[in-house]
């Protein structure tokens, strides 16, 4: 199995496990970490809705969590025909944890695109502006 394949199969496992009870959109993760490690995600959402985490956050904030710095590639599966891309606050957050990375959309068909977390978020804030 490719490392994409595989990090795509860690995602759709991590889908499964998606807490989606208000919106049944069911969104899995998986960070591929310059160590080899792979971290999953899936959306939490929870009642008050605006404080939802969505299945890359969680990947990475995992990851994070864990002593992990420095990753490669992340890949996000959705059941939608479009595929579903990270939403404004994961771009940022993807942009600060892991750079100009690979982002690898999928969806439950196996329909697969390549795209980069600097064309999803051209002139992106970060840490360089607070010197
Ligand atoms: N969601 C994600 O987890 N990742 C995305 O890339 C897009 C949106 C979640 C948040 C919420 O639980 C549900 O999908 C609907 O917005």
């Amino acid at each position: 199995m490719s490392e994409q394949d595989a990090l795509i199969a860690a995602a759709k496992q991590a889908r499964e496990n998606a807490h989606a009870p208000f919106s049944n959109f069911r969104v899995g993760a998986a960070l591929r970490a310059k160590s080899g490690r792979i971290f999953t995600g899936c959306n939490v959402e929870n009642a008050t809705l605006g404080l939802t985490c969505c299945a890359e956050r969680v990947a990475i904030f995992k990851a994070i969590s864990e002593g992990e710095h420095g990753f490669d590639s992340i890949a996000v599966v959705a059941d939608t025909d479009i595929l579903t891309p990270p939403c404004g606050a994961c771009r940022q957050i993807i942009w600060e944890f892991c750079g100009d990375v690979p982002i690898i959309l999928t969806n439950l068909s196996g329909k697969i695109e390549r795209t980069t977390s600097g064309e999803l978020l051209p002139a992106p804030f970060d840490s360089s502006f607070l010197k």
